[in-house]
């Protein structure tokens, strides 16, 4: 029997039946799609309770804190896949067969370099201009330079598209690091790996031979997997939002850097960062907890819209976390104990407990990502660099379905009712 829901007015004289869509997984949701015949429409800022699109992606149960690539748990694939593989799968749908995989890995690491004149185009921004700000500007210039892979209804223009992203934006990312610093850009080198060539063009010099940590590499593969999609957030929303008017996806990739730049968002683990240093030491966490608890300001790094419970992604992180200190010989480094200090008062007390508010997947990353050598400005720039593959398998998807329909949502307007206009001589 098909599942419905009836919505009757209070005066019973009109009532529409809504249907209720199966979901493989989590709550059905009710189609409201037919509801602004009864001449009104819904209201929800924020999206708390409305899904704006139908995916088959990622799926992530808040209350229980899990999260599944294409069905598959991230603990797996943070434990045996590598980045490269978990793209493919995002993007494919499937986990790619040996042969996949390796002409995958060999067509992105074959065009990590970008088009030459790109670095001219650095040489517009202030040296001291934030690595985001960069990265907004160059991602949407290659819609300047790769004219030939822009046209949204040709699924090999799409194809070309997604792999020339995810090639380049590490390039792009290193890019806008070594402008910030001063330092020469390095073009990549196709004898590394993925992760391992991000390392290299962000740290090797000209002066000295590099050979990339490969515990640390491992490290940065793991936090690229952990941040490879997220399903609706608010970039994600931001690229679909963008593409649905057909704009393309190098604009589109560019509008969810800009949305991801916020400190609610991917900003978080910046403010992380910046929160630690301001409290010090552990004797001054009692005071900012008052603080936190009179709502002065926030616990960086805590809560989230959906998990109600521990993030998955933090407790994985946490795990590498304690890898790369041990490994780097920095058990004792004190933004760790401090951020521990934190975490350790704020799961018992009951001002987080009543509000289920847990650490996410920031409050650890940007302790791994200093302790990588990565500067606190580079966060997000690496959160962008490992969210591009979700952003664009969205974006395709979107851009593949034939139902697909500008995102054009509707308001409550409260402003002025009609008034007509005063000239200037005769307003109070
Ligand atoms: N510290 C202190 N109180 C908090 C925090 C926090 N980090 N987060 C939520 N609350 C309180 C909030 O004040 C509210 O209290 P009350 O019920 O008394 O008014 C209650 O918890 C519910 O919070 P909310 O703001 O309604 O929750 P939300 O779903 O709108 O916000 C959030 C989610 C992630 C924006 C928020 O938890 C936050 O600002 N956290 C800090 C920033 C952060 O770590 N962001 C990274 C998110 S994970 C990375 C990503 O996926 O982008």
């Amino acid at each position: 029997m098909e599942n419905k829901v009836t919505l009757t007015y209070k005066n019973g004289e009109q009532s529409i039946d809504l249907p209720v869509l199966p979901a493989t997984l989590g709550p059905s949701v009710v189609d409201i799609r037919t509801f602004s015949k009864t001449g009104m429409f819904t209201f929800d800022p924020g999206f708390l309770a409305t899904s704006a699109c139908e995916s088959q992606i990622t799926y992530i149960d808040g209350d229980l804190g899990q999260l599944y690539y294409r069905g598959y748990p991230i603990e797996q694939l943070a434990e045996h896949s590598d980045y490269l593989e978990s793209c493919y799968l995002l993007i494919y749908g499937e986990l790619p067969t040996k042969q996949q995989k390796e002409d995958f890995v060999r067509v992105v690491t074959k065009h990590t370099m970008v088009h030459d004149q790109m670095t001219r185009f650095f040489q517009g921004f202030r040296r001291d201009a934030h690595p985001m700000a960069m990265m907004v500007g160059v991602t949407g210039a290659l819609s300047a330079f790769y004219q030939d892979s822009l046209d949204i209804n040709d699924p090999e223009h799409r194809r070309v598209a997604i792999y020339r992203l995810i090639s380049k934006i590490p390039t792009i990312a290193a890019m806008c690091y070594r402008y910030n610093q001063g330092l020469p850009f390095q073009y990549p080198r196709n004898d590394l790996g993925y992760t391992a060539n991000f390392l290299h063009m962000m740290f090797s010099t000209p002066c000295e031979p590099y050979e990339p940590n490969p515990v640390l590499v491992k490290a940065l593969d793991r936090i690229l997997i952990l941040h490879a999609d997220h399903e609706q957030n608010a970039s994600t929303s931001t690229v679909r939002l963008a593409g649905s008017s057909g704009a393309n996806p190098f604009a589109c990739i560019a509008a969810g850097i800009a949305c991801l730049w916020g400190p609610s968002h991917g900003g978080a683990n910046e403010a992380v960062l910046k929160m630690l240093d301001e409290i010090g030491s552990v004797e001054n966490v009692p005071a900012f907890m008052e603080g936190v608890k009179n709502k002065t300001h926030k616990l960086m790094g805590f809560g989230h819209r959906v998990y109600k419970n521990m993030d998955p992604r933090a407790a994985i992180m946490k795990e590498t976390c304690d890898e790369v200190l041990k490994e780097l010989g920095l058990e004792n480094d004190p933004k760790f104990k401090l951020a521990m200090a934190l975490e350790k008062i704020a799961l018992e007390d009951p001002y987080f407990i009543e509000r289920k508010l847990y650490p996410n997947v920031d409050f650890y990353s940007g302790i791994v990502l200093t302790a990588l050598g990565i500067p606190v400005s580079m966060f997000t720039v690496i959160f962008a660099l490992a969210r591009t593959v979700g952003w664009i398998s969205h974006w395709n998807e979107m851009i593949s379905d034939p139902a697909m329909k500008i995102g054009r949502p509707r308001q409550l307007y409260t402003g002025s009712p009609r008034r007509d206009y005063v000239d200037i001589k005769n307003r109070g």
